[in-house]
């Protein structure tokens, strides 16, 4: 038996509060909100609430956040306190072109001076009070790979706890994550290591914990449409066996999870971010991709309630 703490990945566009709490539901154990812009934080605290805010049932809890400044980092990690998470995450691995430009997300990798710099500054507002993590990749390109020296760097400077998701900037989402560089520097590390990328079910999940000996794996795309991975892995790691998820049960929690949306969101909202997320709950099935326009062209919950019973209507 095996037991190893799961969290869902921060997934700017879907891991809002109505997505976490479904996967707590599926037994994730720790929760991560999408990134939240260190600027925009000190700017305009009210535009950023809603991707801080979360539920109690939620914790353990973190805010992700990003930037290039270290003073409007540590002001930023100021600012959270008054939430009250249970811990903070600097993201130093996103790729995307607006956040990179700004020398903020994996640009950082490429300056480990200012990263360094960053992580103290934040760490002398967290200390003793809530523990600091550093998500990151495994360097810029394959010809500048520096997760070794930059996340014995990261420690060094004061992080508590370290996520690698070993992909490089410029490959950003294709070819397979590098597993070896999540063992080698779990083997350098004193503090512990969450493994990441590419763990899309319950025999992927124990082989990254065999491969890496990470002490915790996180997981992004692998719950997208899939919440119950979480459970799955933690039947498999205990028992060696885990229960394929019903069309009925698909269908309970795609619907759960709008209604969960609508408690905290507008609806007009709701029915446009439901669309990114309920085809990811389709996928593959018969007669998805009729469906997905369909609901493409819903203009209310109800509607695409209405038409997802009906999909599911026959073979249930
Ligand atoms: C749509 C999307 C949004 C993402 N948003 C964030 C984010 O806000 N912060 C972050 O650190 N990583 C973000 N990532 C990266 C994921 O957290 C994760 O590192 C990556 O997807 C690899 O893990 P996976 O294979 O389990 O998905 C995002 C990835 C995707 C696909």
């Amino acid at each position: 038996m095996v037991k190893i703490p799961l969290y869902l990945a921060p997934l700017a566009g879907y891991t809002d509060r109505a997505f976490r709490n479904l996967c707590k539901d599926w037994g994730v154990d720790y929760l991560v909100s999408e990134m939240v812009s260190a600027d925009g934080l000190i700017r305009d605290k009210a535009k950023t609430v809603d991707f801080i805010c979360f539920d109690e049932r939620e914790r353990p809890y973190g805010v992700q956040i990003f930037g290039s400044d270290p003073a409007t980092m540590a002001g930023a990690a100021e600012s959270l306190l008054s939430f009250k998470p249970d811990f903070i995450d600097i993201n130093m691995g996103c790729p995307v072109k607006k956040v990179i430009k700004r020398g903020a997300g994996s640009a950082l990798m490429q300056n480990p001076e200012n990263a360094s710099a960053i992580v103290k500054a934040v760490k002398s507002v967290t200390n003793g009070i809530i523990p600091l993590s550093v998500k990151f990749r495994s360097g810029w390109d394959s010809k500048s790979i520096n997760y070794l020296e930059f996340g014995l760097l990261m420690q060094d400077s004061g992080a508590d706890q370290l996520c690698l998701h070993p992909r490089t900037t410029k490959q950003m989402f294709s070819g397979l994550s590098n597993w070896e560089h999540i063992s080698i520097l779990k083997q350098a590390l004193s503090i512990p290591l969450i493994g990441n990328g590419d763990v899309s079910g319950p025999e992927s999940a124990l082989r990254m914990l065999q491969e890496t000996a990470c002490d915790a794996i996180m997981i992004g795309r692998g719950a997208l449409g899939r919440p119950w991975i979480f459970s799955q892995i933690k039947d498999y790691l205990q028992s060696a066996a885990y229960k394929l998820i019903t069309k009925r049960e698909l269908l309970e929690t795609a619907l759960k999870h709008m209604a969960y949306a609508l408690e905290n969101k507008r609806e007009d909202i709701v029915v446009r971010e439901m669309r990114s997320q309920l085809c990811h709950y389709i996928k593959g099935l018969p007669g998805s991709a009729e469906l997905r326009n369909t609901i493409n062209h819903c203009t209310s919950a109800e509607e695409i309630r209405g038409h997802l019973l009906a999909f599911f209507a026959e073979g249930i």
